[in-house]
């Protein structure tokens, strides 16, 4: 491994970017950069193939019109500002709706194995929120397909580089897997303070080798935060164990604000008991949702779009028939798809058939699927502009830890995997220009990053050293559980100060966190006490926007305050940490081409 290593000991790896995640976020960023003779990094807490993206299932938004008469990016863009309750950036949804087709396209380019129509064009199907179909699908296994296909892209690269292809410019790619980022490290200072010359920007990181405990530094003209979301902070998700937040506890320890961070969305169908996703893409196959008195409910919510609805909606359909008793018994209701019969589930769903039986033992051609409402998706994340760069300059974020913010207060399906590769590439070619409009002082960056290591190696060796208190484990557990009682589906003002207040005190024994592993070596109870330092500061910035939002919008539903109200709410919230205390502010909405409309469908 490069990097040497200096007086103290770390080894310090230099770089023109670091890309922080291994998902289709940071891959497409790292194509980009890449093909422009950018040095890159791309470090990843897992190999790159076990990144959450590998779990999207049902697809990818764009306006081809292949399976109907005629559709536009017009109308994804509407449809997509609808959906978010008219929270949405505007003009960051047009990029994203714009972009798509040609992101599609690229990805078939690519090696994507995307399903076909008979005259061998890419197959969509419908999804929530748009109700026809303009979701692209590789059957039900779309971000395995699409992440594989960009990987096979890097690897080729690196084969270029090291036979010394002709072609392609000279570049550098390196893949640090399975290290864990601890600290962004900065350097300069703010210019608002007081006669301060040099402008604080982020020049690296530090991270641990999970396999040998060692702390390394990285020191970088540009750095992505390209980590996904946070859907461990619930007790009940769809998201890999690996979905921690990390990049957003990162960017607001470093003092960069989180956006709209009570936003949080939970998938209408996952598995009763596991709560693994069960793809809207099955839905959207023509899979109906029933209750226990074997009624397709959703007549009575969405008369017109059915379980086609956007997601909010339907989750809140579902939450309300089981606690009004019409669900089964632990709280479920019904998915039923036997109607579609075995040559087409095994078709366009073998995955799900896969996980019933296997997770569920259940074959879903011959019985319904048991689902439940599961945290899925985090619409709030590190606020960005339409470059992706955050108010800390050096700094960008994409993907899903990022909030740009194209899904408002509640996310089409099919848009996320279109957000990954659109908002990547973007970051990418950001990345690119900064790198050519600026240099930065590598000296100084290094320095700074073993300031940072220092630290870091401090804050590791207290953890490690302390012998007794609270087992990580079981404060993360109630951390869970306190987070899908309080600021799940449905949420109430006085129950969630009580949560909050049930959190804090949870915080504070984070002080008394002990582990009994003492080891440097793939010190997995290291890093998830490191995780869950981090899960508590998201937790606490979800908590105080949602008590804060005295409105239901989108995903975030208050039975006290059950209307909309754009008077006062049509705004962003920032939440950052000033001096170590959060503050809460608030950004306008753009509002474009769309007027703020009535939600109806
Ligand atoms: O239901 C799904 O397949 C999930 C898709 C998404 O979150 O975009």
């Amino acid at each position: 491994m490069e990097g040497k290593e200096n007086e103290a000991g770390y080894p310090v790896h230099s770089h023109d970017v670091v890309i922080v995640g291994a998902g289709i976020t940071g891959l497409r960023a790292a194509i980009e950069t890449v093909d422009q003779g950018l040095n890159t990094a791309v470090i990843s807490k897992v190999h790159p193939l076990r990144s959450h993206s590998v779990a999207a299932q049902g697809g990818i938004n764009a306006a081809l019109g292949n399976a109907v008469a005629s559709d536009s990016w017009e109308a994804h863009a509407f449809d997509t500002v609808r959906g978010s309750d008219y929270l949405a950036d505007q003009d960051a949804v047009e990029i994203l709706c714009k972009n798509a087709p040609e992101a599609v396209i690229e990805l078939e380019h690519f090696g994507t194995v995307f399903s076909r129509l008979p005259d061998g064009r890419i197959a969509q199907r419908p999804f929530g929120g748009g109700m026809f179909p303009r979701t692209c699908y590789a059957a039900d296994r779309t971000g395995h397909n699409i992440l594989h296909s960009l990987y096979e892209q890097l690897v080729g690269r690196q084969r270029k580089e090291s036979e010394n292809c002709e072609n392609r410019k000279p570049s550098k790619l390196s893949f640090y897997e399975e290290f864990f980022v601890t600290s962004l490290v900065k350097s300069g200072e703010s210019l608002s303070e007081k006669g301060s010359k040099k402008e604080e920007r982020c020049v690296g990181c530090t991270a641990l080798n999970i396999a040998d405990g060692n702390l390394h530094g990285f020191t970088c003209h540009s750095l992505l935060l390209a980590t996904g979301g946070f859907g461990r902070l619930f007790d009940r998700s769809t998201n890999a164990l690996i979905n921690t937040g990390d990049g957003a506890s990162l960017a607001l320890r470093a003092g960069v604000p989180l956006k709209d961070m009570e936003f949080v969305q939970f998938h209408p169908t996952t598995l009763y008991g596991t709560n693994i996703l069960i793809t809207e893409g099955a839905r959207g196959e023509g899979g109906y949702l029933l209750n226990n008195r074997n009624e397709r409910f959703m007549e009575r919510y969405a008369p017109a779009s059915m379980e086609l609805a956007p997601r909010d909606i339907v989750a809140r359909a579902i939450q309300q028939e089981i606690e009004e008793s019409r669900g089964f018994e632990g709280g479920y209701v019904l998915l039923d798809l036997r109607h579609l019969k075995e040559e087409r589930i095994t078709e366009r769903l073998p995955g799900i058939r896969l996980i019933c039986l296997n997770f569920a033992g259940i074959d879903p051609v011959k019985s319904p699927i048991p689902v439940q409402p599961g945290q899925h998706y985090s619409m709030g994340g590190i606020s960005v502009g339409n470059s992706l760069e955050t108010e800390l300059p050096g700094l960008y974020a994409a993907g899903e830890c990022a909030c740009i913010s194209v899904h408002g207060a509640n996310r089409l399906g099919g848009n996320s995997l279109l957000e990954t590769v659109v908002f990547g590439k973007l970051a990418g070619q950001e990345i690119g220009k900064a790198f050519l409009a600026s240099g930065y002082d590598r000296k100084e960056a290094k320095k700074a990053a073993l300031e940072s290591l220092h630290r870091e190696n401090e804050r590791i060796k207290t953890l490690l050293a302390r012998k007794s208190g609270v087992k990580m484990h079981s404060l993360r557990d109630e951390l869970r559980k306190t987070m899908f009682e309080y600021f799940g589906v449905f949420r109430e003002g006085k129950k969630m100060e009580k949560g909050l207040e049930k959190l804090l005190q949870l915080k504070n024994r984070f002080s008394d966190v002990y582990i009994n592993n003492k080891s440097r070596e793939f010190n997995y109870a290291l890093i998830y006490a490191l995780e869950l330092e981090g899960l508590f500061d998201i937790g606490e910035a979800v908590a105080r926007g949602a008590i804060a939002r005295k409105e239901s919008r989108g995903s975030h539903s208050r039975v006290d305050y059950p209307q909309r109200d754009d008077n006062n709410f049509l705004h962003h919230t920032l939440y950052r940490l000033k001096k170590g205390n959060p503050v809460l502010e608030s950004l306008p909405v753009r509002i474009r081409k769309f007027p703020v409309k009535e939600r109806v469908y």
